[in-house]
């Protein structure tokens, strides 16, 4: 059945609910292709209430409905039922009948592996009943479940629990979205936390019989977050027990239902084995952002979708302090610097566009996006810059006193950091209203002993945002002295105009800048000063982010100078980058960093903003070409290097271990540029653990040396889902161009691709969007081949399907060759008559007319 004509929902349109809901009890006789599930629902009219009521509701098959026992006939719609209702308060019951197994897009109650399992966020509980679907319509919960399983859970504390029955309280009111229901055949890996209260708290992760082995780290990410949010945010947790659920079929990463954490199997589940050290990392932030959650979502949660990014944001911000804590701060810093620019920067600087709090959608499940989440962390970062460390705590205090049980808005959250600093807010606000990345631009000047620092701040006009404002930027700044040392510390200038200067005096001498320290702003910065700076901040910069920007900014110029004029990889970026490599001092995860190059997507965007068509094969080139330069220029460094990083003693998945193992494998793989595949054959026939058999592979792979590996691991893990995701990923990865399409097409060909698997699905064709040479391959076969497979899974999937159309967010960058081609898959799938609603509105916002 085709959806019905796309409808735009405004967030100026918001009005409240009529009715109160003072209590829900739920029952659920599971059965997997027609599980019951009757409601008893305490309604209350609130003053002014319509004489009827309106209740979300899909692919529910109604059996009955009462009103205080009376049968009633509602009115039923694809959307819902309309009922005439009292005018006082009520008791509504229905019974509804649905089909877990043939529910294929993962949200709703659906099955996965033969366990039930739910996901509700944003608005799948109206495919378990009748309910008004809204984050602001918040009530306790008791929920029956009575099903042949081992393993019967919901939200909240356990009431009763027999053989095929179990009975759950949670007496914390909620919005629907954060309902969770699980069943099946499972193993609990228990442990216990006791509060800073005294409060005993049962944990358990839930898996998979097979699984039990790789459940301790998740379980002691766990107990860390747990003790970390009562640290440093003072929160408790506040139930008797905390669940968390891995299963296989998974859209998105987690989910934070209350008290019954449901995950992706992929961002719970770790062994040295089986998982690579950022695997681990991951999975330790998952988990905390979930835990996180708690606070930011649960306890206080949304008034209405548009306010996303009040939990999203606020909750990635605290797992982002979270990961700097328990690893090292630079590198954290860093690694998400790399993300906001490989996700966030594109889908701004589209036709993807939105404000942090849009005011319009047509599917909100194509609004949790980098900005919502990433941009909006940064934005709460900038907040916390500007006010600083103290006044930010006792806002946080503030907003849970304040608000804690309500649903509320980003307004809300403005209003508790103007009572707690006394400072006006309303022209940053404008970060969660206008889209886009703006551009500071930053000149000098030294006149008669005076430093002089001016900044402009440029905001392309664009959809959502068509006469951009001026925003409040916080400029982190230090000067050095010509010899190094720091002239003048790190402090916060506010650019708050469109052009804004910033004087220094009593200076001995002309200071060389180093601004935006520790990318204090979710800008792009311009700047005129020369390349010696550049080399100098690489050299010298006291702030890590800084020096490392440096380095990605000499890298990025070299890299546009050998696209554009065919010049040679630069000198001064290779010496300096040499003595960063050489510096023992340094921590060898932030070398392996420097290291790297900037994406070749993102060399794309630079040159487009250069007003250059980019050519994927140039670009390619050069990334290949620097490389070899690498090795090159390094070649005496990095045989001392590779030895000198090897881990001693048995794997530990710490901060400490991993930064040596991605510096040994860094250079594994430039070393291999000179020397061939044996080195890394060595390793990948001595690895004990899944990073050093991944890096292996991976230049085995590249060199060209990788079959006889390859089929060593496919017979090694055959077994293991998780792993054999791996194995389908990195040969698109390591592919060449010329190669990819090819590959991933015979991988789909796998008896093991099991493409209704969200995660298998991506394993393949999300590596070959992210093949930047390949996706965009001239003949257009890397476009065709993922848009044969959109049309074969949106049916199936359609939030999974529309996520992976944003990989075409870019194509107008590219010629006029490669955008017709692009065009005739993008009308290919729009012409489709059962196209989803998910993906008609990505695939129209990114067409354009
Ligand atoms: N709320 C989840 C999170 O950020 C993400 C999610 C959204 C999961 C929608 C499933 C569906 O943690
Ligand atoms: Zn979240």
């Amino acid at each position: 059945m085709r959806d019905a004509a796309p409808q735009t929902i405004y967030l100026k349109d918001y009005t409240p609910f009529g009715f109160d809901v003072t209590s829900v009890a739920l029952t659920f006789d599971l059965h997997p292709t027609a599980t019951r599930v009757t409601s008893r629902i305490a309604f209350a009219p609130k003053p002014g209430a319509a004489p009827e009521m309106f209740l979300h509701g899909e692919n529910l098959t109604l059996i009955s409905a009462h009103i205080d026992g009376v049968a009633v006939t509602p009115d039923v719609t694809p959307e819902g039922l309309t009922c005439p209702v009292p005018d006082t308060p009520f008791i509504w019951e229905t019974e509804v009948e649905i089909d877990p197994q043939g529910n294929t897009a993962l949200e709703g109650l659906y099955m996965s592996g033969g366990m039930y399992c739910t996901q509700c966020e944003a608005e799948g509980f109206r495919k378990i009943t009748y309910y008004p679907d809204r984050p602001d319509v918040m009530s306790t919960f008791n929920v029956t479940v009575n099903g042949p399983h081992p393993v019967l859970l919901s939200n909240g504390n356990p009431v009763t629990a027999t053989d095929g029955h179990a009975e759950w309280h949670d007496p914390w009111p909620k919005p629907a979205y954060l309902f969770a229901l699980v069943a099946g055949d499972l193993v609990a890996h228990p442990g216990e936390f006791t509060t800073q209260s005294g409060r005993k708290v049962a944990l358990n992760l839930y898996v998979r019989p097979g699984d039990e082995g790789k459940c301790a780290f998740g379980m002691q990410a766990l107990k860390d977050s747990m003790t970390w949010d009562e640290q440093v945010y003072g929160r408790e947790y506040d139930l008797d027990i905390f669940n968390i659920v891995a299963v296989d079929d998974f859209n998105m990463g987690a989910m934070e239902n209350k008290g019954l954490n449901i995950f992706n199997s992929s961002a719970v589940l770790a062994s040295p084995e089986t998982s690579t050290d950022s695997n681990f990392e991951r999975i330790e932030a998952i988990i905390a952002h979930e835990y996180f959650h708690n606070w930011t979502g649960n306890r206080i949660t949304c008034r209405d979708w548009f306010q996303l990014c009040l939990k999203e944001g606020l909750t990635v911000y605290r797992d982002s302090q979270f990961t700097s804590d328990m690893r090292s701060t630079p590198v954290k810093r860093i690694s998400d610097v790399i993300d906001l620019r490989g996700r966030q920067f594109p889908e701004d600087q589209g036709p993807l566009s939105h404000p942090v709090r849009p005011e319009s959608f047509q599917e909100i499940n194509n609004f949790y996006t980098a900005t919502v989440y990433d941009k909006g962390a940064e934005v709460i970062g900038m907040l916390r810059r500007l006010v600083g460390k103290q006044a930010y705590d006792a806002a946080l205090t503030l907003y849970f006193d304040r608000h804690d049980g309500q649903a509320c808005t980003i307004e809300d959250w403005l209003q508790v950091f103007e009572d707690a600093t006394g400072r006006d807010l309303s022209q940053f606000k404008r970060w969660y209203s206008q889209a886009g990345t703006p551009t500071v631009t930053v000149t000098d000047s030294w006149t008669s002993g005076v430093y002089t620092l001016t900044f402009t701040q440029d905001l392309p006009p664009s959809a959502t945002t068509p006469t951009p404002q001026p925003q409040v930027i916080p400029i982190v700044t230090g000067l050095l002295s010509p010899s190094g040392d720091e002239l003048l510390p790190s402090q916060v200038l506010e650019l708050t105009d469109r052009t804004q200067s910033f004087t220094f005096e009593g200076l001995p001498e002309r200071p060389i800048p180093s601004v935006l320290r520790g990318f204090s702003a979710p800008v792009v910065l311009k700047h005129d000063l020369a390349e010696d700076h550049t080399a100098f901040l690489l050299a010298h910069d006291t702030d890590p982010f800084n020096r490392w920007e440096a380095g990605r900014d000499l890298a990025r110029a070299s890299l546009r100078s050998m696209i554009r004029e065919g010049a040679a990889p630069d000198a001064k970026y290779l010496d300096g980058l040499r003595a960063v490599l050489a510096d023992e001092t340094l921590d060898p995860a932030y070398r392996a960093l420097m290291l790297g190059l900037p994406s070749q997507s993102d060399l794309a965007r630079a040159l487009h903003d250069d007003g250059v068509t980019p050519d994927p094969d140039a670009i390619w080139t050069a990334s290949e070409t620097m490389r070899d330069a690498q090795a090159d220029h390094f070649a005496d460094l990095l045989p001392g290097l590779y030895t000198a990083h090897q881990v001693q003693g048995s794997y530990a998945p710490d901060a400490d271990q991993a930064g040596q193992r991605s510096l040994a494998n860094a250079t594994l793989s430039l070393l291999a540029r000179r020397e061939g595949p044996d080195r890394a054959q060595a390793q990948y026939n001595s690895a004990d653990n899944m990073t050093q058999q991944l890096a292996a592979l991976a230049v085995l792979l590249r060199q060209n040396a990788g079959d006889a590996a390859l089929h060593a691991f496919e017979n090694q893990w055959a077994h293991d889902r998780l792993v054999m995701d791996k194995w389908f990923g990195l040969q698109v990865m390591q592919a060449t161009p010329e190669t990819v399409v090819k590959i991933a097409e015979n991988l789909t060909q796998h008896d093991d691709f099991n493409w209704k698997n969200p995660n298998r699905f991506r394993a393949v064709m999300g590596a070959l969007a992210t093949h930047h040479a390949g996706f965009h391959h001239a003949s257009g076969a890397g476009y065709r081949l993922l848009a044969d497979w959109l049309i074969k899974l949106d049916p199936v999937n359609p939030q999974t399907t529309a996520r992976m159309c944003a990989v075409f967010q870019t194509w107008t960058r590219y010629d006029t060759d490669r955008q017709t081609r692009v065009a005739a898959q993008l009308d290919r799938i729009l012409a489709l008559p059962d196209l989803s609603r998910d993906t008609t509105e990505m695939l129209t916002r990114i067409r354009g007319s």
